[in-house]
């Protein structure tokens, strides 16, 4: 298991960030408007803002109140398996800090991206007109492929809250993945919990933690997931 460092560049953004993720993780969603700039004001980060405010609109879609941090993206990358020709699929990307980091491993057009929040749909459409960003439900992701992608998928980085959603809906979800991977693939997922965010056995599942990104705020654990060999 590998740890990454790296994160908040400046002190006024680091004591941001924490203060963020310290009201995300009391769940206090009623800020007065104030407050929401103080935290959300980082120049180096504009989507940043955007993201804070469909929190606001849809805290638990969004599961976090800052978006994930650099050294979190960049272990996400070092760790997706993508063999030439293949697509990769991010689920939920926000305003795109992972994006920004599969770009660099994944040919554009070769790289889907899941948002189901339209405003965020629209932020990615215009920060990565290469990439295909689908504006729709995960759960639906084989009626909402581009033909010619189920099958061809070489791994799959799932951002969505998992933790948050019922077991009927992470098994719809999961399920789904495995209908569009090559057969004997993974889907990567990333969590604050320190636990795995999903009930390997209830879901068929076997997975471990592959990276641990101390420097994220919170840290942040990603973890592997293939489906078990019968
Ligand atoms: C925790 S945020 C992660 C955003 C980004 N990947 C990051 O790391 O900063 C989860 C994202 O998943 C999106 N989302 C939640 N449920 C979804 C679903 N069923 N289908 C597609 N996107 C979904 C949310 O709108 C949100 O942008």
């Amino acid at each position: 298991m590998k740890a990454y460092s790296g994160g908040a560049s400046d002190p006024q953004s680091a004591i941001m960030t924490i203060a963020s993720a310290g009201i995300s993780l009391v769940g206090f969603r009623h800020i007065s408007s104030p407050l929401c700039w103080l935290l959300t004001m980082d120049q180096n980060n504009p989507g940043r803002l955007l993201f804070f405010k469909r929190w606001v609109a849809n805290p638990f879609r969004l599961g976090s109140i800052v978006p994930s941090g650099k050294a979190l993206a960049r272990a996400v990358a070092q760790n997706i398996q993508c063999e030439p020709g293949e697509y990769v699929i991010e689920y939920g990307g926000g305003t795109g800090t992972i994006t920004s980091e599969l770009v660099k491993k994944v040919p554009p057009e070769k790289l889907i991206v899941f948002e189901l929040d339209p405003d965020l749909a629209r932020h990615l459409k215009k920060a990565y007109p290469q990439v295909t960003v689908i504006q729709g439900d995960v759960s639906k992701v084989k009626d909402l492929l581009p033909p010619g992608v189920a099958g061809n998928v070489g791994c799959i980085v799932c951002g969505i809250p998992m933790l948050l959603l019922p077991d009927a809906v992470q098994l719809a979800i999961t399920e789904g993945m495995f209908s569009v991977l090559k057969p004997g693939r993974f889907f990567l997922q990333f969590t604050y919990s320190w636990f795995s965010p999903l009930p390997r056995e209830r879901l068929g599942l076997t997975g471990k933690r592959v990276a641990f990104a101390t420097a994220n705020v919170p840290p942040a654990s990603l973890w592997r997931y293939e489906r078990l060999k019968s």
